[in-house]
């Protein structure tokens, strides 16, 4: 069955991204990584490490997205755990062959040049779970920029 490499992060719906973090740098000493805007997740998010932990802050572009009214309905609170997988693709291809109940048939771009794709939650006794293919050119070279239009 699939290989799993390591936690990759925890995500976290938030109203008011901005707060969230500052709460998360004030009170857990968390230091922030990156913001990013990822158009199409329809997020705005804020990484953090704590304790070699990534939580994944996340706040919704428009309150009237999938996303939006997604958060609106569940409410802020933890929402997905996320782990690493060497090639996405080939974790799909055998999850749908275990009949895996899937959110995704096929990845979709995540942040920091990743490509993601999310389990249903009875796939995995009610979490939601994303699998995320880190960036690989980031991870063959280092640098993802330097390989790119080279
Ligand atoms: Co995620």
């Amino acid at each position: 069955m699939a290989t799993m490499r390591a936690l990759d992060h925890i995500a976290i719906a938030v109203l008011d991204l901005d707060a969230a973090v500052t709460q998360y740098r004030e009170r857990l000493g968390a230091n922030l990584i990156e913001t990013e805007t990822v158009e199409s997740q329809g997020v705005r998010l804020a990484k953090l490490d704590v304790g070699g932990v990534t939580i994944e802050l996340f706040q919704a572009l428009d309150p009237e997205s999938r996303i939006g009214r997604s958060i609106a309905k569940r409410g802020a609170g933890i929402h997905h755990l996320a782990f690493a997988v060497d090639d996405v693709d080939a974790t799909l291809e055998e999850y749908r062959e275990a009949d895996v109940p899937l959110v995704d048939e096929h990845a979709r771009p995540g942040s920091a040049n990743s490509r993601v794709a999310f389990l249903r939650p009875e796939a995995l006794a009610g979490a939601l779970v994303e699998v995320v293919e880190p960036d690989r050119a980031k991870s063959e070279t280092g640098n993802s920029e330097e390989s790119e239009g080279s």
